[in-house]
């Protein structure tokens, strides 16, 4: 049996990562969900899981000390997925970021030393090493993260490296591309302009468009986490990446084609300040150790435009504020 804590399971990948080790491993895995339910955290992601007997929600901070140091006793695996994941928000109002994504790491990490615990996965991003027009980085290549969101994940990933370093925590760092896939909060690229665009909306394009991301699909990042979980090295950093590079342009055609809907939905507005151009991670590391993506993109953004089509009123509660009432109502008293 092994007992994991999964920070942020409530989120996008977080959620699609205790299903999958749910479904994987079934009752040889015990997991606790610790999830401070932000904006971005919603327990309908895991309505199919909370009934579990080997599953347990508790609603927290990762900041705070007191509560970290009462549940880590019980644990082996630390996969801390818990942060503030948009660099727009980060852009408009970094506090939070600075606090979840570093001091609330450095709070795991220090309960995770003194408990022993087996492994701490750190899920750091490919955006900490910056854009990169040609080629693509390393995973010993250097740090120039340009957004308050990237800047706040690099901090907790080199934190997490020391611990190794200093304390000898079996630390293993992981920097995976864009992910796309269900349940992701549509803030994100995919799913708002997915959604936009059946809502007949339109879609807000920054800049010229030709930016490029690396589009995994989720469920390869929740493989490539649990792969590196008994294959991983202590102490090493590593790129996880499918290489479906592709411009914002492309992403916004493929969703038009797909759902049949005009070019006219597309809108060109202002660029996101600082916006990174090109991000492209090189995962031969990974790879090296056997891991490789299972799912092809054009069958994955299929069935994840399939599921949003499918999935209506998950996401128009989110983006019409009535689930923001239900989740005061019932978890955030406090609001
Ligand atoms: P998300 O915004 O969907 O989910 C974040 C979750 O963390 C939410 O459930 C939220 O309630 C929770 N949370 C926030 N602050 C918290 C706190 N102080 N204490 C406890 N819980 C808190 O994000 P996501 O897209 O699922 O990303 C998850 C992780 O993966 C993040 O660390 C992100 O940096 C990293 N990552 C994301 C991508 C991507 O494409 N989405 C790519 C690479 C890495
Ligand atoms: P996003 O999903 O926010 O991920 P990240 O910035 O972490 O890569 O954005 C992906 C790309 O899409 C990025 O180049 C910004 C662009 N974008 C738009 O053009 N319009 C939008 O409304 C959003 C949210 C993103």
């Amino acid at each position: 049996m092994t007992r994991y804590l999964v920070t942020g399971g409530a989120g996008f990948i977080g959620s699609n990562f205790i299903r999958f080790l749910m479904q994987r491993y079934d009752q040889t895995v015990q997991i606790t969900n610790l999830d401070k339910l932000t904006y971005a955290g919603n327990l309908e992601n895991l309505t199919d899981i909370e009934q579990r007997s080997n599953y347990r929600f508790i609603k927290g901070d990762i900041c705070d000390s007191r509560l970290v140091a009462q549940i880590m006793p019980d644990i082996d695996v630390v996969v801390n997925f818990a942060a503030e994941s948009h660099v727009d928000r980060s852009i408009g109002q970094p506090d939070d970021f600075i606090k979840t994504d570093v001091y609330g790491a450095f709070v795991l990490l220090e309960a995770a030393r003194k408990n022993k615990i087996k492994k701490f996965i750190q899920i750091s991003t490919d955006e900490v090493y910056g854009s990169i027009i040609n080629g693509s980085f390393k995973e010993t290549d250097a740090l120039e993260p340009s957004s308050p969101y990237s800047a706040s994940k690099a901090g907790a990933d080199r934190l997490a490296f020391s611990y190794y370093v200093t304390y000898k925590l079996p630390v293993i760092i992981t920097r995976c591309s864009n992910n796309y896939g269900p349940w992701q909060y549509p803030e994100k690229l995919i799913p708002l302009f997915v959604t936009n665009a059946l809502e007949d909306k339109s879609l807000p394009i920054y800049g010229d468009g030709l930016n490029v991301r690396d589009w995994i699909y989720v469920l390869d990042h929740c493989a490539a986490v649990d792969f590196l979980i008994e294959h991983g090295l202590d102490g090493q950093v590593y790129n996880i990446g499918a290489g479906n590079e592709l411009t914002n342009l492309q992403i916004t055609d493929t969703i038009l084609k797909m759902l049949n809907k005009p070019q006219s939905l597309k809108t060109f507005v202002q660029d996101r300040l600082g916006h990174d151009r090109r991000y492209s991670v090189d995962t031969a590391k990974i790879r090296s150790l056997g891991w490789r993506p299972a799912f092809a993109f054009d069958q994955a953004i299929a069935s994840t435009i399939v599921w949003y089509q499918e999935n209506r009123a998950w996401w128009t509660r989110l983006k019409t504020g009535e689930y923001l009432a239900f989740y005061k109502q019932n978890y955030r008293q406090d609001l």
